[in-house]
């Protein structure tokens, strides 16, 4: 629930502490974020453009996905490197941006039962999924690339799953004794759906990008890869590219022709990196 996370949340206008009083969380300079009849409260701070968020179809066929397990594996190797990076920090909070339906946040929930959840996310669909995903997770709607509405050093763990970053809010945001944890796919990921089902590629060169896009701001400790191979009927096939970015670029009807054209059940490979961070230098 919000009422979890309120204490390092911070306004997004002032940077003043917040507390929550009926259904608002307000702040000592008058500024009031009316919490939605969904549970999450939107602390966007209105400057700058929107943010490009999911949108209620991609979020609801992620959720498809992830709820048949097909990335059981990367759900479990996040639950327990968040588990681990937590041992000895009773009672911390655990940040995920781009969080989605808050899938993986909530797995790792369950593996860490004094911690509470902050998701935050820039689709109004995911935070609101979200702010459902498991009872000791808050649900914010923000923007990764602005400024995060999260008090300084009030994290001990943050974590981006297939999701956009911006490497220096999340180390103002993290304690300099936290742990970050970054999930990307390789190039391997979803390979065989790529040409058929016209995926967009991931780039050859996202590892190098990857660390230049971290540093100086954080210092790798250690990078696992996670191979694997999914038995994936049509229908899975159909929130698997509902679910990504693709989904912008073709119409439902060449999507289902595509995905008729495929044998059934298809092996796809999973292939991601899960690299952990630690910030590079103390506050
Ligand atoms: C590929 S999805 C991954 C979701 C989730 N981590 C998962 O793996 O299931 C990327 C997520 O990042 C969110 N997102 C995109 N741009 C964002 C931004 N600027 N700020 C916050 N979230 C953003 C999207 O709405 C979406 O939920
Ligand atoms: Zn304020």
């Amino acid at each position: 629930m919000l009422s979890d996370v309120v204490a390092v949340l911070a306004c997004p206008h002032c940077a003043g502490s917040l507390t929550q009083e009926d259904a608002a969380l307000r702040c000592a300079a008058g500024h009031s974020f009316d919490i939605a009849r969904q549970g999450y409260v939107s602390l966007l701070s209105g400057s700058g453009t929107a943010a490009s968020g999911d949108t209620a179809e991609m979020v609801a066929a992620r959720g498809r996905f992830l709820d048949a397990g097909h990335f059981a594996p990367l759900t479990s190797a996040v639950g327990a490197a968040v588990a681990r990076a937590r041992e000895g920090r009773p009672g911390e909070c655990v940040l995920d941006v781009g969080a989605g339906t808050g899938h993986y946040l909530a797995a790792a929930l369950e593996l860490c039962p004094d911690a509470v959840g902050l998701a935050v996310d820039a689709s109004k669909a995911a935070a609101r999924r979200a702010a459902h995903c498991h009872t000791r997770v808050g649900s914010v709607l923000a923007d990764t690339w602005q400024a995060l509405p999260i008090k300084d050093a009030s994290v001990s763990v943050a974590m981006t799953v297939f999701a956009p970053r911006g490497a220096d809010e999340l180390r103002r945001v993290l304690r300099s004794d936290g742990t970050l944890l970054v999930l990307t796919p390789t190039v391997r990921h979803l390979q065989e759906l790529v040409a058929p089902l016209e995926l967009l590629h991931v780039d050859e060169r996202k590892p190098e990008r990857l660390e230049r896009t971290m540093s100086p701001a954080f210092t790798r400790r250690s990078q696992t890869m996670l191979e694997f191979v999914m038995s994936l009927r049509h229908s899975d096939l159909d929130a698997l590219v509902g679910m990504g970015p693709s989904a912008w670029h073709s119409s439902a009807a060449v999507r289902a022709e595509r995905i008729a054209a495929q044998p059934e059940p298809m092996s796809v490979t999973g292939s991601v990196l899960l690299s952990e961070y630690q910030p590079s230098t103390p506050d």
